[in-house]
C-alpha cells in the first residue's frame, strides 16, 4: 500500500477563495503535504489529465471547467494516503456528499466539485508524475 495520494483544488474552489479553508481541512485531517503548486491547465492538458473520462459524456465539460481558472496540484501523504482522502472528500456530487466532507462543506454541483482525489495507488503516482519532477517533492 502507498502512503501517498494526489489532490488538486479546482477552479470552482480557488475562484470562490476556499484555497486556505480547503488546506486547512486536509492538514487537520492529517494529511502532510509534499508538493504543491498553484497554475492553471490549458485545455490540452486538462484533457490529458482526465484522458481516462474522454468517452465519457461529460468529457467536454470537464475538460472547459479544469482549465476555466487555476488550481492547487499537491501530493499529500498519509497511512492508507488515497482511500482516508477519498473519504476525507466525499461523493462525487456534493449532494450525496457526508456531512463534514470537503464536498459538503465548498462544492456546487457534481462538476464542479471542489477538488480531486486519485482513486488508485497506480493513479496517484501517476497524476503526480504529471504535475511534479522529483527535485519538487519533499
Ligand atoms: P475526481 O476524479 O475529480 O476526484 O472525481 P471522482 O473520482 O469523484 O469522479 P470521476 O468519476 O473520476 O469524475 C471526474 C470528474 O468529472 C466531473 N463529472 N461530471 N456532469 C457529470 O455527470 C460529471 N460526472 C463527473 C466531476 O468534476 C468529477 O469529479
Ligand atoms: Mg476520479
Amino acid at each position: 500500500m502507498s502512503n501517498r495520494t494526489f489532490t488538486m483544488i479546482k477552479p470552482d474552489a480557488t475562484q470562490k477563495g476556499y484555497t486556505g479553508a480547503i488546506l486547512d481541512q486536509m492538514i487537520k485531517a492529517g494529511f502532510s503535504i509534499k508538493a504543491m503548486k498553484w497554475t492553471r491547465l490549458t485545455p490540452e492538458q486538462a484533457g490529458l489529465f482526465y484522458d481516462i473520462h474522454r468517452e465519457r459524456p461529460f468529457y467536454q465539460e470537464l475538460v472547459d471547467f479544469m482549465s476555466s481558472g487555476p488550481i492547487v496540484a499537491a501530493v499529500l501523504e498519509k497511512e492508507n494516503a488515497v482511500a482516508d482522502f477519498r473519504t476525507l472528500i466525499g461523493a462525487t456530487n456534493p449532494a450525496q456528499a457526508a456531512e463534514g466532507t470537503i464536498r459538503k462543506l465548498f462544492a456546487a454541483s457534481v462538476g464542479e466539485n471542489a477538488v480531486h482525489g486519485s482513486d488508485s495507488d497506480e493513479n496517484a503516482a501517476i497524476e503526480a508524475d504529471f504535475f511534479f519532477s522529483k527535485l519538487e517533492r519533499f
